[in-house]
């Protein structure tokens, strides 16, 4: 079986939140490698290319604003079938319902905004992953 690699960042709230260290914490527990790191700034054009697939959402806008309201750190994470327990470690997309144990359902909460600050972003496909992985580590 080939390792396979994701993307994850932890997003602005995250990073602002001085969680950084928690959270990777719990990727470097759970027995992935980290392969590459490194605290980004991106602009729009990132961000509305790693996006792409919400552009026109309500969410959509105040999204692209959030994330370029501070730094980020972007991971790219190894181990076999990471894609899919990355995920699972973040917890669903809601941060008020995503399961305790989670990092969103532990440290996300609802803060009244037009956008879900979830603290993390994860890959949802090998092909994103692929897609992803290009944009963000080129
Ligand atoms: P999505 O890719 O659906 O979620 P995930 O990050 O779990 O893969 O959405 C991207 C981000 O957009 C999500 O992390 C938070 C934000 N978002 C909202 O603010 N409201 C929403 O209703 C949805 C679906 C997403
Ligand atoms: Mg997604």
């Amino acid at each position: 079986m080939t390792t396979e690699e994701t993307l994850v960042l932890i997003k602005p709230d995250g990073v602002a939140r001085g969680l950084t260290g928690a959270i990777l914490a719990r990727i470097e527990a759970k027995g992935y490698a980290l392969v590459d790191i490194r605290l980004v700034e991106p602009d729009r054009e990132t961000l509305e290319r790693h996006y792409a697939e919400h552009e026109g959402k309500p969410f959509y806008e105040p999204l692209v604003e959030f994330m370029m309201s501070g730094p980020s750190v972007a991971i790219r994470l190894a181990g076999n079938r990471v894609i899919e327990g990355f995920r699972s470690l973040a917890g669903t997309t809601d941060p008020t319902t995503a399961a305790p144990g989670t990092i969103r359902g532990d440290l996300g909460r609802d803060w009244g905004l037009k956008v879900q600050q979830n603290l993390v972003h994860g890959s949802d496909s090998p092909e994103s992953a692929a897609r992803e992985l290009g944009i963000w580590f080129g």
